[in-house]
């Protein structure tokens, strides 16, 4: 391999986002400091960085809230678990409290000079409306309700609708556990044995499942599948699946599909609507920063969201879902006539009153992704995830480790999945965490390292590989 190209060592096909994911070539030099820094001076994306609190290399070990001043940055490779906080979070939670202070249920309807924040009544709209953009939904196909595994049963509840001989829900082999219980107790629920009823797509190597796996999984059991749902980005291995292949295969055997977008939204660009996803559901405190355990999305297809009230009736038809005073129109709402009017499109899947210090968290991180796009943000993403895969990899470095996630940066975000040597894991961890720089881990032998584009920078990506390399015994 010439030295520098790290074309090479992509797999020969490059999928869909091949124009963004361009074939990065990186110099002789590209392990020098220098270096690093003259990619971060070059990077258009180069301000987000202040948008956000990096925690300092002391406050990361801190024990107490106490201050602590003129410490240097930590390294943060963890907003594939928790996004970091935007500076602006502040400011929006005051607002919200000097609003609730101030005016009390006033709050609920009325807009205040000066404030960043909606009436908290439109603020789960407006939540919604700017998420569109971020998973490519047309409008009314977002709503933001819930956390994520409520709004998966809450989906199921709609999309899955098993029969005696078509109850069978297709999952990978290594769901998040979270999704696996989930799916689990909606067969039980529905009376049938998950033992039979759930189909896990094994992978094909290490932990990473072709799409030809799950399209062929999908033929074996057409006639017997009641719902698809899949990942779009897979927590463990950060393989991001080819969804609009997968979902229009599985529309051509008839099947309803569903997509958890935990590690997708925010990382990698989505097209939901135009690839015609029945659903889809995603929480925010990852790639979206809104918070520990904030507010999630969901995604309802706009074919799948209409109300229609036929000529002379006043009882609308709708898809059934599980339903509450929010799933309702609100200009009815308020009426407490018993009358549902279910709000059309994926608006009619909110149930409750939603939490405004909660939706006020998740509008404070989607103002910070108003001013970019997630094109901008991908291609950014690609780079800085190229840079570290070179890195790792420049000098054979892979007797100590190997990155199962896929090298075709087209097959995965900005997330790189390292299987250690056995028994290295405690050795790199604490080396790590020694020079403030957080990643995941997962016993026995696997660190996670996700670069974010809005707040990690190529410097970041340069000393991490350093110390990294050090402790596990390379140099
Ligand atoms: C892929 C995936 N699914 C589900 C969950 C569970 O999310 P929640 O606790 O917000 O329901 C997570 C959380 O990290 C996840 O990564």
């Amino acid at each position: 391999m010439a030295p520098g190209i790290l074309e090479d060592i992509y797999p020969p096909t490059i999928a869909s986002d091949q124009a963004l994911a361009g074939k990065h070539t990186f110099p002789d030099n590209a392990d020098s400091e220098e270096y690093a820094r003259s990619l971060d001076s070059s990077d258009p994306l180069r301000t987000f960085r202040e948008k956000f609190i990096i925690p300092s290399k002391a406050s990361l070990k801190r024990k107490s809230l106490a201050a602590i001043e003129n410490d240097q940055d930590g390294i943060y490779f963890c907003g594939n678990s928790l996004g970091l906080q935007p500076k602006c979070m502040s400011r929006y939670i005051q607002a919200q409290l000097d609003t609730w202070s101030s005016i009390g249920v006033a709050g609920h309807f009325t807009e205040l000079e000066e404030s960043p924040l909606k009436p908290w009544q439109s603020m789960a709209d407006f939540a919604a409306e700017q998420s569109c953009r971020l998973v490519g939904a047309v409008t009314g196909e977002v709503a933001i309700a819930n956390t994520l595994t409520v709004n998966l049963h809450l989906l199921m509840a709609s999309f899955y609708q098993p029969t005696a001989t078509r109850n069978k829900v297709l999952l990978e082999w290594k769901a998040f556990p979270s999704d696996h219980y989930a799916i689990e107790s909606q067969i039980s629920w529905h009376g049938y044995d998950p033992k039979e009823a759930m189909i896990l797509v094994q992978p094909d190597e290490d932990h990473v499942i072709s799409t030809q796996k799950i399209l062929s999984t999908i033929d074996e059991y057409s006639d017997e599948i009641a719902l698809v749902l899949l990942p779009g980005v897979q927590y463990y291995s950060g393989q991001f699946l080819d969804i609009p292949r997968i979902t229009e295969y599985a529309h051509s055997k008839g099947l309803m599909i569903g997509w958890d977008l935990a590690h997708a939204a925010g990382n990698v660009p989505l097209q939901l609507h135009d690839w015609g996803v029945d659903f889809a559901a995603w929480c925010t405190y990852k790639y979206m920063n809104a918070g520990p355990g904030a507010i999630a999305g969901l995604f309802v297809h706009e074919k799948h969201g209409k109300v229609e009230y036929p000529e002379g009736c006043d009882t609308p038809v709708f898809r059934h879902r599980l339903t509450g005073w929010y799933s309702g129109d609100r200009a009815s709402r308020f009426n407490m006539d018993n009358k549902f009017r279910p709000i059309p499109g994926a608006g009619g899947f909110q149930i409750s009153n939603p939490s405004a210090i909660d939706l006020t968290s998740l509008c404070a991180s989607l103002s910070v992704f108003e001013e970019t796009s997630m094109e901008e943000l991908r291609k950014k993403s690609l780079k800085l995830t190229a840079y570290l895969q070179y890195l790792l990899l420049k000098g054979g470095a892979e007797q100590k480790f190997r990155i199962i996630t896929p090298l075709d940066p087209s097959k995965r975000g900005a997330q790189l999945c390292l299987l250690l040597e056995s028994g290295l894991l405690d050795c790199v961890s604490s080396e790590l965490q020694k020079a403030g720089i957080v990643v995941d881990q997962r016993k026995p032998g696997v660190i996670r390292v996700a670069p974010v584009p809005l707040y990690n920078s190529y410097h970041d990506v340069w000393a991490f590989t350093r110390v990294f390399r050090k402790a596990v015994g390379m140099q």
